[in-house]
Parts: structure tokens; C-alpha cells; sequence
């Protein structure tokens, strides 16, 4: 009997259904805005986090009991098989991992990469008959103690060179798979205290790793997009990928502004001191906007609990700045959230991924509606109106503080202060969500 047991596959069955196992808003065919839903949202499972995490806390160990953990080959597999198992019954058609999540750890590079091979293969197979695809694939370079200074910023030369094989390693995984993007998350490209840092040359040698990277992409032809995930800390003290401004001002500075997107994680964004819409509307603004993560944090607590998502109205904003702005291409919906350590049963792993489905679905939905009634995008249109007219764009052409001035002057401008209408709008978005 698989770990999933009898729970079923769900299906969509509306609003109304007390059926546990089903989903409400969820419905992969319905179309919205032009798209099945499920093309527009790109669901894709987090392996660690369901799959690897072991329910540990920074006061306790291991609360789950799963028949496959453990250190081996055969395990691995029986982690796959899970896997996959969950991947079918929710009809999830993406997943993301990295490469420890998958394999089993060995005692040199070696053997990490025998095993990544052979782990990977597997998972080639699975994917062929489940259908299953690979949003992103990734490496783990802040859980070992090798990385506790840093991959690619590591003072250490070995330790840069050790990251970059390792990266290349799981560059080939993702390639192999048809993965459609790539991702580099520095929770350990930063700092602990500046005391001990030189902060110029580590960046250059985070630039530098980057654009090895965008080489060895174009290098073994792979088409996917690579990301960088934004967080301004934790592990960490400091990360150099803080947020969304600053990996663009990075990206530019290493000239990668045209290569590297951004995958943008919720409870990143807060722990940035943006809200998500922010960071998501930034990223677009700035043309490096790719993909999300959408797992929120507690809000008291204010630290990553990488939670599955439970807010409409702020995933609704979420999805009106994606969908507004065409909607993904390679990027997706990853659920980079954990189930709470408390919550042991095979069913709150199935429940909590059905419930977040369900939670985008009436976002998007939301989105979708608020697009197609324009109220929103029609007010801020209204808002910077005048920049549109034949005498401001005539007065604008080639202005100088001289020629604004000869003209405040000449014409006795005296701008009258008109109302930024913030609670109307709130009233027209709270009629959507
Ligand atoms: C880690 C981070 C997560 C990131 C992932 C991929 O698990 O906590 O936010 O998305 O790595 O690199
Ligand atoms: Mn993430």
C-alpha cells in the first residue's frame, strides 16, 4: 500500500461540495482569460519541503515518521515513488527540487554526482508516465557545513570552485529533465557580520558565478530561464539578493540584466518590508519578473515559516499584476511551503496542497474578473492622463529645468493637488475578492 493510501485523486466537483478531498475553485479546464487554468497557474509541488523536511524545528528534531528516510539509494526511490504518488492525486503538474532533496549524500563529489545521475534518471522515468514536469530544478548550497561561509562568496576558492560543479552538476539534472527553469537562491551568499568581510569581492565573485552560469546555459543549449530568488535574510545575516531592486541593480552591474529573471517568494517579500504585489509589479516594471513562490509567513512572528497560502485577497493582487501583464511563460505557481510539523498524517500533506490550489484558483479568478471590468487599470490610466496631451508631451520634448521654468513663470502655474481616491479603490477591490 503507497504512503497516499486510498485517498483518491481530486477532482473538481464547486462550492458547494463537503466533499474533503475535492477541489471548489480549483478546475484545471475552466478557462480564464483565454488559458485552461491550469496553464495559467503552473502548480508545481516543493520536493524539500514535502518531501525531504523531516519536521524539525530550532527546538526540536524530527516529528515525522516517513518510510522513506533514511540515507540510500532505495530510499531515495521510495521518496520518488511518494512523490509522485502526491504529484498524481492532485493533478499537480510541476514539481521543484534540489539536488540533496533527491539523492542520498555520499562521502565525495563523486559520489554525489552517481547518485544525482541515478536518482535523476529515475525521476525521468516517473515523469514519463505520470506526465509530470519540472518547473525548476536547483542546488542545495546552504545546508552542508561546506557552505557555512558562502558557495559562490565564500572566502575559500575551493569552496567557489566545489559550488560551481555543483551547480553545473544540477544545471545538467534540470536539463536532462526538460526543465523550464533554473534557480539560485543565496541564503548563504552574504554575510554573518561585516567585521569579517570584504563585501566588493565577494559580489565580483557572485557576478562572475552568475555569468558562468548564463554561459554554461547558452553552452549546453538549455532554454529554460534562470532565476535568482530574492531574500534580504536568513540564514544569513545580510543577503546580497535582498530584494527585488537590488538584484535588479546587481543583474545591471554585471551586466545580466537581459539573462537572469526573478523568481519572487511571498514571504520573501515581507520579510523585504514590501508586500508581494510590490515586488511582483517591480520585477515586471523592471522586465526581470519570471516566476513565484507562494507560501506566506506568520505574521506575528514575522520570521520564513514557509506557509501554504491561505489569504484571497492578497493572492488576488498577486495574480492581477501577473495576469495584467500576459501571465507567465516559463515561470509558475511553486508551493514552497511546508505543512506545520504538528500536522503528521499522509492526508494534511494531500489537504494542504489541495486547499492552496484552491486559494490561487479563487485568486486568479478574482484577478481575471477585476482585468475584465478595467476599473482599476482605467483609474490609473485617468491618474497620469496629462502626461498624454499634445502641450505636455510638446512642453516635455527635450525639457530643461530652464525651459519648466520659463514656462511655470510665463503661464503662472499654480497646480491644484487632486485626490489620490485610495479608499475608493480599496471599496472597487474588495467588490472582487
Ligand atoms: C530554499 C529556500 C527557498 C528557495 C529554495 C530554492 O529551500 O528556503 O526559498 O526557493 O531553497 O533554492
Ligand atoms: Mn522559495
Amino acid at each position: 500500500m503507497s504512503f497516499f493510501g486510498d485517498i483518491p485523486k481530486l477532482k473538481y466537483e464547486g462550492p458547494e461540495t463537503d466533499n474533503e478531498f475535492a477541489f471548489r475553485h480549483y478546475n484545471p479546464d475552466e478557462i480564464v482569460m483565454g488559458k485552461r487554468m491550469e496553464d495559467q497557474l503552473r502548480f508545481a509541488v516543493a520536493y524539500w519541503h514535502s518531501f525531504a523536511w523531516e519536521g524539525g524545528d530550532p527546538f526540536g528534531g524530527r516529528t515525522f515518521d516517513r518510510p522513506w528516510f533514511g540515507n540510500a539509494m532505495d530510499k531515495a526511490k521510495a521518496k520518488a515513488d511518494a512523490a509522485f504518488a502526491l504529484f498524481e492525486r492532485l493533478g499537480q503538474p510541476y514539481f521543484c527540487f534540489h539536488d540533496v532533496d533527491a539523492r542520498p549524500e555520499g562521502s565525495s563529489f563523486e559520489e554525489d554526482l552517481k547518485y544525482l545521475q541515478e536518482i535523476t534518471d529515475y525521476f525521468a522515468g516517473k515523469m514519463e508516465t505520470s506526465g509530470t514536469k519540472l518547473l525548476w530544478g536547483t542546488a542545495n548550497m546552504f545546508n552542508h557545513r561546506r557552505w557555512m561561509s558562502g558557495a559562490s562568496t565564500n572566502p575559500d576558492p575551493e569552496v567557489y570552485a566545489y559550488a560551481a560543479a555543483t551547480v553545473k552538476s544540477c544545471m545538467d539534472a534540470t536539463h536532462k529533465l526538460g526543465g523550464e527553469n533554473y534557480v539560485l537562491w543565496g541564503g548563504r551568499e552574504g554575510y554573518e557580520t561585516l567585521l569579517n568581510t570584504d563585501l566588493a569581492a565577494e559580489m565580483d565573485h557572485m557576478g562572475r558565478f552568475l555569468n558562468m552560469v548564463v554561459e554554461y546555459k547558452h553552452k549546453i543549449g538549455f532554454k529554460g530561464t534562470i532565476l535568482v530568488e530574492p531574500k534580504p535574510q536568513e540564514p544569513s545575516k545580510h543577503q546580497y539578493d535582498f530584494d527585488v531592486a537590488t538584484c535588479f541593480s546587481f543583474l545591471q552591474k554585471y551586466g545580466l540584466e537581459n539573462e537572469v529573471k526573478l523568481n519572487i517568494e511571498q514571504g520573501h517579500a515581507i520579510l523585504a518590508g514590501h508586500s508581494f504585489e510590490h515586488e511582483i509589479a517591480l520585477a515586471q516594471a523592471l522586465g526581470v519578473f519570471g516566476s513565484i513562490d507562494m507560501n506566506r509567513n506568520d505574521y506575528q512572528s514575522g520570521w520564513d515559516t514557509d506557509q501554504f497560502p491561505n489569504n484571497v485577497p492578497e493572492v488576488a493582487l498577486a495574480y492581477y499584476y501577473i495576469m495584467k501583464n500576459g501571465g507567465f511563460s516559463t515561470g509558475g505557481t511553486n508551493f514552497d511551503a511546508k505543512i506545520r510539523r504538528q500536522s503528521l498524517d499522509a492526508e494534511d500533506l494531500v489537504l494542504a496542497h489541495a486547499g492552496a490550489m484552491d486559494v490561487c484558483a479563487r485568486g486568479l479568478k478574482a484577478a481575471a474578473a477585476m482585468i475584465k471590468d478595467g476599473g482599476l487599470e482605467a483609474e490609473v490610466i485617468r491618474r497620469y492622463a496629462d502626461w498624454q496631451s499634445d502641450k505636455i508631451k510638446a512642453l516635455m520634448d527635450g525639457a530643461t529645468l530652464e525651459s519648466l521654468s520659463d514656462w511655470v513663470l510665463k503661464e503662472g502655474v499654480n497646480p491644484e493637488p487632486r485626490s489620490g481616491r485610495q479608499e475608493r479603490l480599496e471599496n472597487y477591490i474588495n467588490r472582487f475578492v
